[in-house]
């Protein structure tokens, strides 16, 4: 903040964030790849690429398309695993002055609690649960599509954790709230909406699907409507803090999601487009709030209305 006529300071679960502004999981590593271009330490909170138990090498080449106003991706997590993560990454998180959050996925509801637990050290302020992945033992549905998978993730990550638990929401289902609901009764402390949107392209000269997994995640300026619906129908629903994200490319967009009931927001594909957004859109928030005479960030909080 340059000066103090007005506060961006907000309080996610308990963490003092210098501002709503954090970084979206898998669109800048461990955020220390953004050091080049902003001073990272002036974020609210970087959110980390997806990490697994094992390596995983991801999905083969033709993992990124494309769309008008948007991107399709299957990188597949590539990641190199939790206790690569744990030496070799974090040592490097913990020089950066903000909030980290370690994002997880797993195969089935005990991968997810081992991560939980092994991630359950200094320098790691919270978990964000990405739920999108297949549920192995259910026939590969997401869990994040079925609300009593949802829940028993959960529910087995804060048994194994004493950090604050942010779970993210898969906007491929038909009610949201039904989801948002079940893991706020599973004891998350937040939630993180949306992730991608299932989606596909074809190369009409070879009449081949353009993504090696034939499908992949929707993401930017497209998807913006549909995550700004779904955080403004949750924030009616579930009293725990929202995490608004999806499409997300100025402060403008940022400020419609903290309207729509959002506490802080994350930038994703902005990231791809401009790696130094991320202070962009704190300046821009602080300027609307500056105009509109507005001193403190959460009276913006779900102030939108229909
Ligand atoms: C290249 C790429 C990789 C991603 N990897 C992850 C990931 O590892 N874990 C996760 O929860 N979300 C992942 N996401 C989803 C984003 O964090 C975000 O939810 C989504 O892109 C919507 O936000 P955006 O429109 O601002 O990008 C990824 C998105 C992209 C574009």
């Amino acid at each position: 903040m340059t000066d103090k006529r007005v506060d961006l300071t907000t309080d996610l679960m308990g963490l003092t964030l210098k501002n709503p502004v954090m970084t979206a999981s898998g669109t800048c590593g461990s955020g220390i790849e953004l050091l080049p271009y902003m001073d990272v330490s002036k974020l609210g909170a970087i959110v980390g690429k997806g990490t697994t138990l094992n390596n995983k090498v991801g999905n083969p080449p033709g993992r990124l398309m494309q769309t008008p106003g948007g991107l399709l991706n299957c990188i597949g997590l590539q990641n190199q695993g939790a206790d690569y993560f744990l030496t070799e990454i974090l040592p490097e998180v913990r020089k950066v002055d903000t909030h980290f959050f370690a994002n997880i996925s797993g195969n089935t509801v005990e991968e997810y609690g081992i991560l939980a637990e092994k991630l359950d050290v200094d320098g790691i302020s919270g978990l964000e649960v990405n739920i999108s992945c297949p549920n192995v033992k259910s026939g590969g549905l997401a869990f994040g599509t079925v609300p009593e998978d949802a829940r028993s993730v959960t529910e087995e990550v804060k048994k194994r954790t004493g950090k604050p638990v942010l779970v993210k929401l898969s906007p491929n289902v038909t009610d949201i709230t039904a989801i948002a609901q079940a893991v706020e009764e599973g004891g998350a402390d937040g939630i993180s909406l949306i992730n991608t949107l299932l989606g596909m392209s074809i190369d009409i000269e070879t009449m081949k699907a353009s993504l090696s997994n034939t499908f992949g995640g929707l993401s930017g300026p497209a998807v913006k409507p549909v995550g700004l619906r779904m955080v403004y129908q949750v924030y009616q629903k579930v009293k725990i803090p929202i995490v608004g994200l999806g499409g997300i490319m100025n402060a403008e967009d940022a400020i419609e999601y903290l309207l729509a009931g959002a506490t802080a927001i994350q930038l994703g594909t902005a990231n791809l487009v401009n790696p130094a957004v991320g202070i962009e859109v704190i300046k821009g928030i602080e300027e609307y709030m500056e105009r509109k005479n507005i001193r403190n960030m959460q009276a913006l909080v779900g102030k939108a209305h229909g």
